[in-house]
């Protein structure tokens, strides 16, 4: 069985339109990095590890688009990411997709939940 485990974003209003920042809770096994687009009113999350080798999908902080602002970019060997479902459509790991996470807006809050497994 599985626990769940909420996250806290940041409102909505402080992300960039379009635009996508990074947020890293825990330490350790618990740590957890996230990654959330924002278009408009609509916002998606994803695990921050690219489908290719794992690593964050950021060099430098918060900079996670392509220059035209349309798709999710992983700096190390440029694999490019659809911002709506996370689906590589670029690159080395073409056809695997990033970890989608349930999100909602709760009060203009954005807010991530989990579900892992015990161990
Ligand atoms: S680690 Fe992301 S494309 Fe290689």
């Amino acid at each position: 069985m599985s626990e769940a485990a909420e996250f806290r974003l940041c409102p909505l209003e402080e992300m960039p339109d379009p635009g996508a920042r990074g947020f890293e809770f825990g330490e350790g096994r618990e740590r957890t990095e996230l990654v959330a687009v924002r278009a408009g009113a609509d916002a998606a999350v994803f695990i921050n590890a690219c489908p290719h080798q794992g690593t964050p999908l950021e060099t430098f902080p918060d900079r996670f688009l392509t220059r035209s602002g349309t798709r999710l970019l992983c700096s190390t060997h440029g694999a490019e990411f659809r911002l709506e479902d996370g689906l590589c459509v670029k690159g080395p790991c073409k056809g695997k997709s990033l970890q989608k996470v349930d999100s909602r807006l709760e009060k203009g809050i954005l807010i991530a939940r989990l579900d892992r497994d015990p161990d």
